[in-house]
Order: C-alpha cells, then structure tokens, then sequence
C-alpha cells in the first residue's frame, strides 16, 4: 500500500513541532502517513517563491496529498493555491493545502479555528458578549479576526504601534463588524489610547514575544475574570504572559493548543477524521518542556516564577499560585 505523504513548509523549519503533532495524530486513528519537513529556500536561479512552486507541483504529482505551511510562504501559498477557500480569502494566507476530487489546489486558513477552538472549547472561554482586544494588526491577526468576530465579542479593539495598519485591517473586515458586533465597528487604536480600558480577553497577536519584548500595554488592562492569550508559545511563560500574570490577569495561556488546533483542522481536511488534541497537547508541552534549557539564567518575576525567581520544572504541569494559575 503506497503511503500518503505530507509536509510543513517554511524556513526555518527544523524546529517545527507539526512533524511531531500530525505523526501522533496518524497514531492514534491508525492512518498510515508520513510527515516531514520541508526546507525552501532561494536557489542560484530562482527565487524562494518560483522553488516554492516549483517543488510543491511536483510534489503534488507525486504522492503528496497535502502540505502545512508556515512562515515565511503563508502569502506565497495564497497565490499558488488555485481554489481559495472564503476563510483563505479573509485570512488572505494560506497555512493547508491539498488537492480536491478535481485535482486543483485548494487553499484553506486553518489558524483562526484554531485559536477559537483552544478558547472556546479546551478552556470552555466564552467571547460571545465579552469584551475582546488584539494587539498587533499584521498576518497573524489578519488570520483569526473573521472566526473572533463570529463568535460576537461585546466589542473588539485592535491596538497597533503603526495605527494606520491597525485601520486598514479594520476597514477591511467592517462588513463582517457591522453583522457581528453590538458595536457594529471594529475599533482601531494607538497603544496610548489603552489607558483606562479594560478587556476580558486579550489577545497578544504581535511578534514582540519573538525577541523577548513586550508592546507598551498600560498597567491596568483586565477585567476582574480577564485572561491573556499569546499566540506564541515557548517552553516556559512568554513576556506577555509573564506581563499578564503579574498585571493581574486571571489566567494567561500560551498559543501552544492553538498550534494543535490548526493542525487538528488540516488533519481534518485531508482525512476527514478528527483526532483527540488533549492528549497530543500534552504529549507536544512535555516534547518542548524535556527539551528546555535549563532556567538557570533565566529571572522570573517570583509571582509568576515560583521558588526564589526560579520555576520548579517538576511542578510546572499545574502551577498555581494566588488563585491565578499558568497552563503548563
Ligand atoms: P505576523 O505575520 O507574525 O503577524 P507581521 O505581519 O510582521 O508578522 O506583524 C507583526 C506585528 O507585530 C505588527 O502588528 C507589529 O506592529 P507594527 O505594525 O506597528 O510594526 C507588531 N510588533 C512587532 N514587534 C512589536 C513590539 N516590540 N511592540 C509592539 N508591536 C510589535
């Protein structure tokens, strides 16, 4: 029996956790698949865009059934993909691709359910008649907003340093804010126009966790029962969760079940059968946590931290600590 394949692509791609998630995926609803990673990058002759589309034809003919994809070809995948799907389209990037019964190339935007399914689902959040804020306005949130308006949030503000950006995405997706919000505006603001808001959810969707900075964000930020969401997720408690938990955030989750989720959502796609993501997450937050370094050198602050500023790993699966607790 010939193996179905697939891949994540992207550059860098080694440290991809999807290889690990889909394989346990396959595992558990015994589907008999392979995937790998994928490299692309420029060559002598070609751009990054023209290998990209080169090989993902190929590959195509070959059997290869479907490809995740990941920074930096999330728009080059929009253009490759010859059917888009309405989510790929409002997303205007693509992250799963795979053939339909005509053998054209559909794209799809996996990213936004799968944020929403982490929220609404493994942590039972309701947004509906909540008050929602995104920090950042670039392709990562382009790509939840239209499953985040769905759910009708009381209202939904976007924070961007360049406010400009922050609204043209809102003029962008201002049909589906007049269906969707009591408000009937996404709102569009500078993060000086934070002061003295309150949010029952924030959403960190900007790419600072990335070099361990944090957006200018005001020292009151939550309501009573608000939580903090990264889009990001490490090894241990990103800045912004970090930031969340001592600026009184009743819990802060990482962007790792969100990973899950998407993945959850192509495997879908392709194999028309859901798989169980609790216990993959788990498996794929013991994966990132046995390959840590070591905290030694690393200070957090001791109200997020635990012992004497430093984590204790062991405890780390549940920790708690003045009723505000870290899923880790
Ligand atoms: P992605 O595809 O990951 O969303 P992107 O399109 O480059 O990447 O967008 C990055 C987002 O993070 C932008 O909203 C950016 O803000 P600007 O548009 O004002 O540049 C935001 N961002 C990055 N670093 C940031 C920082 N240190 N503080 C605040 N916002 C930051």
């Amino acid at each position: 029996m010939v193996t179905d394949r697939y891949a994540v692509v992207g550059n860098p791609i080694a440290h991809s956790k999807s290889p690990f998630i889909h394989q346990q995926f396959a595992q558990q609803l015994q589907q008999n698949l392979s995937y790998e990673t994928l490299l692309i990058e420029q060559s002598v002759n070609e751009t990054a865009e023209q290998v990209f589309k080169r090989v993902l034809t190929s590959l195509f003919k070959q059997n290869f059934k479907g490809f995740n994809i990941t920074v930096p070809y999330k728009q080059v995948a929009f253009e490759f993909a010859q059917i888009k799907t309405p989510r790929a389209q409002l997303a205007g990037a693509v992250n799963t691709l795979y053939l339909n019964e005509q053998q054209q190339i559909v794209g799809d935007n996996t990213d936004g359910c799968g944020l929403v399914r982490d929220l609404t689902e493994r942590y039972q959040r309701r947004i509906t008649g909540r008050s929602v804020l995104i920090l950042g306005a670039g392709g990562a949130v382009r790509g939840v907003l239209e499953p985040l308006l769905a759910l009708s949030p009381s209202r939904c503000v976007i924070v961007n340093r360049s406010l400009l950006k922050a609204q043209e995405l809102a003029q962008q997706f201002d049909v589906l804010a007049q269906q969707y919000l009591p408000t009937k505006q996404l709102e569009a603001i500078e993060y000086s126009q934070l002061n003295g808001q309150l949010f029952d959810l924030v959403i960190n969707g900007t790419s600072a966790s990335l070099q361990g900075s944090l957006p200018p964000l005001p020292e009151q930020l939550f309501t009573p029962n608000g939580w903090a969401y990264d889009m990001m997720y490490s090894a241990y408690p990103t800045p912004f969760m970090q930031w969340a938990l001592l600026h009184e955030a009743a819990r802060a989750l990482d962007g790792l079940g969100m990973l899950v989720e998407q993945a959850a959502e192509a495997f879908y796609l392709w194999r028309g059968m859901r798989p169980n993501t609790d216990v993959v997450l788990e498996a794929v937050r013991a994966l990132l946590r046995n390959n840590a370094p070591v905290l030694e050198n690393i200070e957090f602050p001791p109200e997020i931290g635990g012992y004497q500023g430093r984590p204790e790993p062991t405890r780390f699966g549940d920790w708690e600590h003045k009723g505000r607790c870290i899923d880790y």
